[in-house]
């Protein structure tokens, strides 16, 4: 601190300095506050300044109200203790609408009305209750809650916090005595993320959640610490206040408003329970898009002398219900950590967990984000943790419950190879991140799981390409069986993603769970097996395991199947990793039905013969779409041929049907004949 001047200000210095004073309280209000500043940055700095240097050169022009103390007090042994002149209630809290109506019901009871009440309903902050004590306008003590009757002082810590005012705002009403205002201290979520980020490279211990962030932040000793913090407050109702009567808790909020208190904007007046609920439900669809956290919503009486005559319960007034969200926490098991390919080649590793509510959905898979992020929460399998689906963000594992630990655990390996396509995996120096540098990987993984959802396929409506490029780059589909254990709340945090569409998508893939054999076959991708093969093979072998086992030579027994189709089936069932889809599959709950060996195929004794191009199949596939049919297909026209395919460009074929008189058929009434004859 700069030495005393000698002499004392004169009276310009001291009114120059009670002016800076309030255009800075002014200002800063705007900013915090209002979010509508009327000046520039500099400019504010500019009057900061001049402030800071007034009292350096006069320190008695310091106030204990003055912007320049926010921060700069020395550290505290330990807090002092504060008694609140009236408790720090705690609220009775409902979990469904039933319970919410009867808290109505009570009130009804208890004033012998029938009638309904105006409610001021709330947003109930997820955070850590204070209370500020202002004097004659000015903030004297500001205390945590504690356990109602008593809390901690800390009142260093809280003038810290911008939205706080030091000094209350002139308003038309005159500024009580004495007046206590009761709000939230919070963090928002992104902070929040901040804050943990930098604590964890600092090497220290990350905040399981904002509301402990906050209740950490506000008991340092050393309030330039909690200065570094990003709490803020909404304030959202009062103590003890000298001669100043409300009517009403609406009439509260808008007087502490005027004073320069932060209220939150969501807060509403409502007539009516039903009101209050839909409020609730409203809030709730909100409540993702939120910066902030909140864990339901608080229903008030809006008329004080209602809340007079309703009094208080043990320890909770009979005037107000917290009616709380589903939990956004839960704890649940690790079955297994599972490692999924993002579209950048990204590798995250997954908790694959027993299905648990949270939020009012199930989850049964968390993002564990990258190795270190594992090593250092050290989530094993058959773990017990804590995870956490806050809003729209991916469900994530909060922390592991050491405690609940089995025997036997070993500590999570990242894989040294990519588990989709066996290439080995790259983590750059310096990199969180490990990843898959084959290119192509994750694109044939997109490409076959639209293939394997196609029309001719298992026919899953939805499965488009936008939404499988999100299911894939999000990581949750990283093998073809994981989309059957897709849940809702997997697809919801996701982009264009809404309830019902999520609902929709789930109920299409859980729906299309019972398949013919010619479709999965087909729908696995193997290369060259097209819908006509598939049906062919179908036919053939009866059943998968059948076409599993089945040798070259007895794949190439099948009509329309050659030598290279052969191989290429052979293959398929020989890789590993294909098998182990298989299995997945199966395991997954997919039933593959018998195709029945028709008495009669509808094409058997008649024979075909293609000239020129057709558009949507192959020359292989069309014989093989005839085959599957029973039917013959020749290279030659004679007599004996029945119907003569023609498509663009025909050679000498089509002259030699028209002389024999041949039924002709274009691509079209070729395409009709095949579907009557199924
Ligand atoms: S009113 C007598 N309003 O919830 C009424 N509380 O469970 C007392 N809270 O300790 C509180 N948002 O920390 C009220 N809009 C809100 C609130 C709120 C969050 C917290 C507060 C209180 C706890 C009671």
């Amino acid at each position: 601190m700069a030495p005393a001047a000698s002499k004392p200000p004169d009276p310009q210095i001291r009114q120059r300095a009670a002016q800076l004073r309030e255009q800075i309280h002014y200002h800063n209000y705007r900013y915090y506050v209002l979010d509508a500043p009327e000046i520039s940055d500099a400019e504010f700095d500019r009057l900061m300044e001049e402030l800071q240097r007034l009292e350096e050169q006069y320190p008695e022009l310091v106030t204990p109200d003055s912007p320049t103390q926010r921060v700069g007090a020395p550290p505290l042994e330990k807090f002092e203790t504060v008694t609140h002149r009236i408790p720090m209630l705690s609220l009775e809290n409902a979990f469904s609408e039933g319970e919410t109506r009867e808290f109505q019901q009570r009130l009804q009871r208890f004033l012998r009305t029938e009638e309904q009440f105006d409610y001021v309903v709330e947003p109930k902050m997820d955070g850590v209750a204070v209370e500020l004590v202002y004097e004659n306008g000015q903030l004297q003590v500001g205390s945590t809650r504690g356990d109602g009757w008593r809390g901690e002082n800390v009142t260093q810590n809280l003038k810290t916090i911008r939205t706080i005012p030091l000094v209350l705002l002139k308003s038309g009403e005159p500024i009580p005595a004495r007046l206590e205002v009761r709000g939230e201290v919070y963090i928002e979520r992104a902070d929040f993320k901040k804050l943990n980020e930098q604590r964890l490279a600092q090497g220290e211990q990350p905040f399981a959640n904002p509301r402990n962030a906050a209740a950490g932040s506000l008991r340092q000793l050393d309030s330039s610490i909690t200065a570094q913090r990003p709490l803020n407050i909404f304030c959202y109702g009062v103590g003890e206040v000298s001669g100043h009567e409300f009517a009403s808790h609406w009439e509260i909020l808008q007087q502490l408003a005027a004073w320069g208190l932060r209220t939150n904007p969501y807060i509403e007046q409502v007539t009516g329970i039903d009101a209050a609920i839909a409020y609730h439900h409203r809030l709730e669809q909100q409540r993702p898009a939120l910066p902030y956290e909140i864990d339901g919503v608080v229903i008030k009486v809006n008329s004080i002398a209602l809340q007079e005559r309703l009094g208080i319960k043990a320890r909770s007034p009979r005037w107000a219900l917290a009616y709380k969200f589903a939990a956004t926490q839960a704890t649940t098991r690790v079955r297994e950590i599972r490692v999924n390919v993002g579209r950048t080649g990204a590798v995250t590793p997954t908790a694959l967990m027993d299905p648990v509510e949270v939020g009012g959905v199930t989850v049964s898979r968390a993002t564990l984000h990258n190795e270190d992020e594992v090593r250092r929460k050290d989530v094993r399998a058959g773990d017990w943790v804590l995870i956490q689906r806050a809003g729209d963000v991916i469900p994530e594992v909060v922390m592991v419950i050491k405690e609940r630990r089995p025997e036997h655990t070993v500590p999570f390996e990242m894989p040294t190879h990519c588990p989709v396509c066996g290439t080995k995996l790259v983590r750059p120096a310096g990199e969180a991140v490990t990843r898959c540098p084959n290119p192509d990987c994750v694109a044939v993984l997109k490409r076959s799981i639209r293939h394997f959802a196609s029309k001719g396929a298992m026919d899953i409506d939805g499965l488009g390409e936008k939404i499988v490029d999100q299911l894939v780059d999000n990581g949750l589909i990283q093998n073809l069986s994981d989309m059957y254990s897709l849940t809702e709340a997997d697809l919801i945090p996701l982009e264009r993603f809404a309830e019902k569409s999520a609902q929709n998508i789930i109920a299409a893939i859980q729906g299309r769970k019972r398949v013919s054999l010619a479709r999965f076959i087909y729908a696995l991708g193997i290369r060259y097996v097209g819908e006509a093969t598939a049906q062919l093979l179908a036919q053939h072998f009866q059943s998968l395991e059948a076409l599993k086992q089945a040798s070259e030579a007895e794949l190439l027994q099948v009509e329309g199947v050659g030598p290279q189709v052969a191989a290429s089936i052979r293959d398929y069932f020989r890789n590993p990793r294909n098998l182990r889809l298989l299995d997945e599959l199966q395991a997954a709950g997919l039933e593959i039905e018998t195709p029945e060996r028709p008495a009669k195929l509808p094409l058997a004794g008649k024979t075909f013969v293609f000239t020129g191009g057709l558009e949507k199949y192959s020359r292989d596939e069309a014989k093989a779409l005839v085959v599957a049919r029973g039917g013959k297909v020749s290279s030659a026209v004679s007599a004996k041929t029945d119907y003569v395919v023609v498509g663009s460009e025909p050679g000498s074929k089509y002259a030699k049907a028209q002389a024999l008189g041949v039924t002709i058929l274009d691509e079209a009434a070729f395409e009709a004949l095949l579907r009557r004859s199924v």
